[in-house]
């Protein structure tokens, strides 16, 4: 049967199988977006629904940009694609020169990937590759964190700590260990900014180190800000420990920022905004508003340089995706990257940050708020969940948020706020009045 796109099609929401989402709720009561600007998406029946999330962490510079539309139709028209094994196009080559330039003094070189889970994928094969050409193949132990969220890969989900991402999969990757998170509500609680308590924690690196050897470890990754979890913010001086003991041990340090980087805290990246600078970085998301799907893995020169060896005509690192450098993304992510430097969306979560982090903790005392979390132009809400219920209490908080026309999102009982960065104070107050109205209206 051939594809008729003027045929009628029944309205049916059957054949999709939605992602992180439960479908049978869903499909009873659906929730569509059919247009998007600025702040605001449109719903299905004509409503704005202000944009608490920026999508989904990535939409920084707000929803239908002229620029970046113009920017992907016109390449749409030049250039559809081009393959990225053995051949280039110009714009993948501009954009890696203008993307290193905001990364952290020495992480020089990126390699594109096409969402945040490849890009993790990609940091743990090149750090597990770099050491095997360097002479230290036994360095095969991958590290990540308890309540980390790398995306939803093998590799990933592994080297990440939350259970229900990972319990139905099997054995995973062998050979990995976890470190403690770092959420300890009962000495932290109700802190803006990053908590006093915790550093030590970081200290666990170093038992592990005695336990396995340092020999066997290829590779740290944390995400500096944990996101995905439910905004945990590093402890003071847990990041910095953590950049100590790694050196030390000759171990490869990987920060996950493919929500922090492009803004969300303030800074290009959450590295420059806390001041430690790890070997590998991986993005994703705002590197491009989210318009066409990409990631990027950047590395420092030294790792890069470590595959520079060998006969010329020889492919140094066996990896890769056809989609690489996807003359559309470049395009997304050159016009991205103009308007976040023309219009200062970099650190403009560093000029709202107070009048953020007030109307955050405007929250405190409201029913069933046992904490409050927050930094540049994020929050996390706890919320008590109910017994025997978890998760229930915000879901319902984001159903009838949604309901008032305002999308947040929330994991297990955490709501999560992330707006794009263009946002002013008075959708600030207004973000936060109508979030106030959904929390009572909750039981
Ligand atoms: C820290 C982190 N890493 C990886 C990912 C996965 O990104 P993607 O959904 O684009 O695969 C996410 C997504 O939220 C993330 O927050």
């Amino acid at each position: 049967m051939t594809f008729d796109p003027h045929a009628p099609v029944a309205n049916d929401l059957t054949a999709f199988w939605m992602p992180f989402t439960a479908n049978r709720q869903f499909k009873g009561a659906p929730r569509l977006l059919v247009a998007a600007e600025g702040m605001h998406y449109t719903s299905h029946d004509g409503r704005a629904i202000l944009d608490g999330t920026a999508g989904l962490w990535c939409v920084n510079a707000g929803h239908g940009r002229r620029e970046i539309v113009e920017a992907v139709r016109a390449m749409a028209g030049q250039l559809d694609y081009a393959p990225a094994f053995q051949m280039g196009h110009p714009l993948a080559f501009d954009l890696a020169n203008r993307l290193v330039q905001g990364m952290p003094e020495g992480i020089d070189h990126v390699f594109f990937t096409n969402s945040g889970s490849e890009a993790v994928e990609t940091a743990l094969k090149i750090a597990l590759a770099y050491h095997r050409t360097r002479g230290e193949g036994s360095r095969t132990r991958l590290i990540g964190r308890e309540r980390g969220y790398h995306g939803v890969n093998f590799g990933g989900i592994s080297v990440g700590g939350i259970v229900n991402n990972r319990r139905l999969f099997g054995g995973l990757l062998g050979g990995v260990d976890h470190l403690p998170h770092t959420h300890l509500p009962e000495r932290n609680a109700f802190t803006p900014g990053q908590p006093a308590h915790g550093a030590h924690l970081a200290d666990e690196l170093e038992r592990l180190v005695a336990l396995h050897g340092a020999e066997t470890i290829a590779a740290v990754i944390v995400e500096p800000m944990a996101g995905s979890t439910g905004v945990l913010l590093p402890p003071r001086g847990y990041l910095e420990r953590l950049r100590e003991i790694t050196a030390k041990h000759g171990i490869l340090l990987i920060f996950d920022e493919v929500i922090t980087a492009f803004g969300r805290l303030g800074s290009a990246t959450a590295a420059e905004h806390f001041g430690v600078t790890p070997d590998i970085l991986t993005t994703a998301k705002a590197i491009n508003n989210a318009a066409v799907p990409m990631g990027a893995t950047f590395v420092t020169g030294a790792i890069h340089d470590a595959f520079m060896t060998g006969p010329d005509h020889l492919i140094e690192l066996f990896h890769g995706y056809t989609y690489s450098a996807h003359p559309l993304a470049c395009a997304a992510a050159m016009a991205t990257q103009e308007l976040y430097r023309a219009e200062g969306l970099l650190t403009r979560a560093r000029d709202l940050e107070a009048a953020w982090a007030d109307a955050v903790f405007s929250l405190k005392g409201l029913p069933h708020v046992i904490d409050l979390r927050c930094m540049g132009l994020i929050a996390g809400i706890e919320l008590e969940p109910r017994p025997g219920e978890a998760g229930k209490r915000a879901f319902e908080v984001f159903l009838k948020a949604y309901e008032m026309g305002l999308l947040i999102r929330v994991t297990g009982d955490i709501i999560a706020l992330s707006p794009p960065l263009i946002i002013e104070p008075g959708q600030i107050d207004q973000l936060f009045g109508t979030l106030a109205e959904a929390i009572r209206a909750v039981p």
